[in-house]
C-alpha cells in the first residue's frame, strides 16, 4: 500500500513557545500510527531545528519546510535554499502552496525550479496543485490541474518523481471551512493518479501519495481518507489544535 500521510502545515503561526507546546501535545499521543503512516510537521523555518530535534526519536515522524527559494545560493536577501534546509537535516518542502502562488507571484515555472533544487539536495517536496472557484465552476478543473501537473513535474525522471509527494488543494476549500465533498476530492486523486500513469507509468503512479488539503478537520477526515486515491490530508488550520490533528492522524489507512 502507498504511504499514507498526515502533514500540518502551520502556515505563519505560533510563537516559538506555542510551537513547542503544539509539537509536545501531538507527539505525547503516543497515537499508533497504521503500518506504513508518516506525519510531517511543516513548521515557520526559525523553528524547523527546534521541531526536528524533537522528533528525531521518532520513526514515523518528520519536518519540513513550507518554501524554499528556486536558486541555489546567492544575493536574494530575506530567501532560504534547499541547501541550508540539507544542512540541517530537512528531508520535505511544500513548494507551490496556492498562498505562495498567490500572494508571492510563485509561477508552475518558477515551482519546476523549486522542485529541482529540492531534489537535488534530497529533499523531497511536497507539491500542491488545485484550481480556484471560477475554475471550478466553469468545470475546467481538470485541465487547470494537468497544466499545473506538465508545466511544474513532467520534466522529471521516473526515479525523480518517485520521490515527490502531491497535495490536490481546491483553494476555494482553503482555510473556509468549506471541504470538497469525497467525491469531489476522490474524482480528482483519480483524474491526478491517471495522467501520472499517463506520463509515466501505471506502477509509478500507484506509488505517490496523494494528499487532500481544504478544510480538513477531525469530522471529515476519517471519509475523507476512507477514499481509496487519498492517501492523507495538508491540514491547515485543524493541525494548530493538538486534539483535531491527533483525530487525524488516527484517521489515516
Ligand atoms: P486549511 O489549509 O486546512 O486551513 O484549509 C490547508 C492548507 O492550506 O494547506
Amino acid at each position: 500500500m502507498r504511504k499514507q500521510i498526515a502533514a500540518a502545515n502551520w502556515k505563519m503561526n505560533c510563537t516559538y513557545q506555542q510551537a513547542e507546546k503544539l509539537l509536545d501535545e501531538v507527539l505525547q499521543s503516543e497515537v499508533n500510527l497504521s503500518y506504513g503512516s508518516e506525519v510531517i510537521f511543516a513548521v515557520p523555518f526559525p523553528y524547523l531545528i527546534m521541531a526536528n530535534s524533537e522528533v528525531a526519536d521518532e520513526p514515523n515522524y518528520s519536518v519540513a519546510a513550507q518554501n524554499c527559494h528556486q536558486k541555489k545560493s546567492g544575493a536574494y536577501t530575506g530567501e532560504v535554499s534547499a541547501e541550508m534546509l540539507r544542512s540541517i537535516a530537512i528531508s520535505y518542502c511544500i513548494v507551490g502552496h496556492s498562498e505562495r502562488r498567490e500572494y508571492f507571484q510563485e509561477t508552475n515555472q518558477a515551482l519546476a525550479e523549486k522542485i529541482n533544487v529540492c531534489l537535488e539536495h534530497d529533499i523531497s517536496p511536497i507539491f500542491c496543485c488545485g484550481e480556484p472557484l471560477t475554475v471550478r465552476e466553469a468545470a475546467k478543473q481538470n485541465t487547470y490541474v494537468e497544466t499545473q501537473m506538465i508545466e511544474s513535474l513532467f520534466h522529471l525522471s521516473e526515479t525523480q518523481l518517485k520521490k515527490i509527494i502531491i497535495a490536490y488543494e481546491p483553494i476555494w476549500a482553503i482555510g473556509t471551512g468549506k471541504t470538497a465533498s469525497t467525491q469531489q476530492a476522490q474524482e480528482m486523486h483519480a483524474f491526478i493518479r491517471s495522467i501520472l500513469a499517463k506520463q509515466y507509468s501505471a506502477e509509478i503512479a500507484d506509488e505517490i501519495p496523494i494528499l487532500y488539503g481544504g478544510s480538513m478537520k477531525a469530522s471529515n477526515a476519517p471519509e475523507l481518507l476512507a477514499s481509496p486515491d487519498v492517501d492523507g490530508g495538508l491540514v491547515g488550520g485543524a493541525s494548530l489544535i493538538a486534539k483535531e490533528f491527533i483525530e487525524i492522524m488516527k484517521a489515516l489507512k
